[in-house]
């Protein structure tokens, strides 16, 4: 079985995006992979310095993705800041890495730039600390963006070296989690083509928006003054709407907006209510089930419990591993 590492950041609400882009596929990975999946609440510090003020999106965050269907029994689910062998883990990594490679990181020059006042050396060695998330666990894979890419070819760089340097073949090299065809591109409500939470006010639409929210985002998106010949190809926003409808509606519904796009009759107005109804009506399972969660802490009390003490067997034994090849001696 492979060994897979995720982190999550603990901030933002999942949105249709997510849940198409990422976390189908994280519930179906935790069927046929050992899958760990944690908050990132360290890695929050470098913008965050105060935890209590994240801690709300913590549960927020664990209460999200538990709703979307992450099993506890079968992944491992767990806080970063609940597994200290993370941090001891980093700190010998730190020691290998080297300041030039570390400046020269995207994410750091971009964090360099907007927050030019608290320029930290956690900023600075964020690569590490990610890389000790996915190598503790000696991962082979792991799912995340192309955003991320560069993070985890230094991860396979650090723990490359590692090996090098102590001379054993003992970390894995972790390679991106490919999705291939099963990624589902979800556009947004205002014309762009992709659907996320940094796009802009309305652009999104969360698992947790209640119906009012729903249908006022839906019938406020972007559209145009309608075809003008018949079998026309659609302008992008409206290849959108289409493309929201393909995810949530029935076939017979697409089907149905599409002649009536195609013979110049359509009205968008009925279009946006029936994929605002159908919007609802994928969301409100979701949405039940995240409020009876925020209002159950002893099970996610449990939950975190399980995670954590899951989550520490494997760090554990690596740490252990990991200081005998590095060769600390006992007195
Ligand atoms: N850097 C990731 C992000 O911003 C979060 C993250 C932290 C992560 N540690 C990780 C992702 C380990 C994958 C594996 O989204």
């Amino acid at each position: 079985m492979e060994i897979v590492v995720s982190g999550i950041r603990p901030t933002g609400n999942l949105h249709l995006g997510n849940y198409f882009g990422a976390m189908q596929n994280f519930v179906k990975m935790q069927e046929t992979n050992q899958c760990f999946f944690f908050i990132a609440d360290y890695h929050s510090l470098t913008t965050h310095p105060t935890p209590a003020d994240l801690h709300g999106n913590v549960k927020q965050v664990l209460v999200e993705y538990l709703a979307c269907g992450l099993d506890p029994e079968k992944a491992t689910l767990y806080l970063q800041s609940d597994l200290p062998e993370t941090a001891e883990l980093y700190l010998f990594l730190n020691m290998n890495a080297y300041t030039g490679e570390l400046e020269r990181c995207t994410s750091f020059k971009d964090k360099v730039r907007s927050q030019p006042d608290n320029v930290n050396a956690g900023l600075l060695t964020y690569p590490t600390l990610m890389a000790a998330d996915i190598i503790l666990h000696k991962a082979h894979k792991v799912p995340v963006g192309k955003d991320q890419e560069q993070h985890l070819e230094m991860t396979r760089t650090f723990a490359n070296r590692f090996n090098r340097m102590y001379k054993v073949d003992y970390f894995p090299e972790p390679v991106a989690y490919n999705f291939g065809e099963q990624l589902i591109k979800i556009p947004g409500l205002d014309g762009s083509t992709k659907m996320g939470k940094s796009e802009g006010e309305g652009n999104a639409i969360f698992l947790f928006d209640t119906p009012e929210v729903i249908r006022k985002k839906v019938m406020r998106a972007v559209t145009d003054s309608g075809p003008t010949e018949p079998n026309q190809p659609k302008p992008q926003a409206i290849e959108n709407l289409f493309n929201l409808m393909k995810a949530l509606s029935a076939p017979e519904t697409v089907q149905f907006f599409d002649e009536q796009y195609n013979q110049c009759a359509i009205r968008y107005g009925d279009l946006k209510k029936q994929l605002a109804e159908d919007v609802i009506k994928f969301t409100t399972p979701f949405r039940e089930r995240i409020l009876d969660l925020l209002g159950n802490d002893e099970y996610l009390h449990k939950v975190v419990t399980l995670g954590r003490e899951k989550a520490h067997a494997s760090a554990s034994k690596t740490i252990k591993e990991v200081r005998e090849i590095i060769g600390f001696k006992h007195f």
